[in-house]
């Protein structure tokens, strides 16, 4: 079985002098999380951030239903699917198709959310909703980190119209200004709201995940 790997490539623009601006593109060197996604068969070494924010607050069980934002190439999914077992249901949105192949109750969508959002309205309610949603990233940090945060603002929209009561959320952020009016939303409509760094994010990364635990109000009904 052949996997894709999400190592991407990073950007450095360097200002020459105040003449000219170069950019410069390398790849990383693969690291023990990317080493270990390849020999376990996952697409891409953030699974093992997803992994560790399971084992902290315990996110799938058997049978649930999970929305997955962002979810290529697939780790994220690759991982729930197991957990939610064939009478559960994971469905994969992003702009780009999986690469992993999945299990049958893993549904696949290609779907800009910053666009209409309606075709979520067949699948949910949810018991989980994690984005892993990050932009193309320019290198300019406040200019990144306002469209993560739009991003991660459009999770919490989707959770706050989908996820069912005791649900949790999950979304990733780079840190900036926007980060405490999105924990403060995050307040408004879960018990608790947890900050988590996980060990596989990188210590360089500017992204962290907010985690939101049972939450408080009704989603809408399935239609
Ligand atoms: C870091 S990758 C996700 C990796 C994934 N969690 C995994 O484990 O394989 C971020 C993803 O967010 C997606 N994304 C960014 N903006 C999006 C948008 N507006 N709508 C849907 N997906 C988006 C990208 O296409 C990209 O695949």
């Amino acid at each position: 079985m052949r996997h894709t790997y999400c190592v991407s490539p990073v950007k450095w623009t360097a200002s020459l002098g105040g003449l000219l601006d170069a950019t410069m593109t390398y790849k990383r060197p693969a690291d023990r999380f990317t080493k270990q996604a390849k020999a376990e068969g996952f697409a891409a070494r953030s699974v093992y951030k997803l992994e560790e924010i399971d084992r902290r607050v315990r996110l799938f069980k058997p049978g649930m239903k999970v929305l997955d934002l962002g979810a290529a190439p697939g780790s994220w999914s690759q991982y729930a699917a197991p957990k939610v077992g064939s009478k559960g249901h994971v469905v994969a949105v992003d702009l780009v198709p999986l690469r992993a192949p999945m299990p049958p109750h893993v549904v696949s969508m290609q779907l800009d959310l910053l666009g209409d959002r309606s075709d979520l309205a067949m699948y949910g309610p949810f018991d989980v909703v994690m984005s892993d949603m990050a932009p193309h990233t320019s290198g300019v940090a406040f200019a990144d980190a306002a469209r993560s945060e739009e991003l991660a603002s459009i999770a919490v929209d989707v959770a706050n119209e989908w996820l069912k009561p005791g649900g949790t959320l999950v979304t990733k952020v780079f840190l900036g200004d926007g980060f405490e009016p999105l924990r403060a939303s995050m307040r408004a409509i879960f018990k608790e709201v947890r900050v988590i760094k996980p060990e596989a994010s990188r210590r360089e990364s500017v992204e962290i995940f907010l985690v939101g635990l049972l939450r408080k109000n009704q989603a809408k009904p399935a239609m």
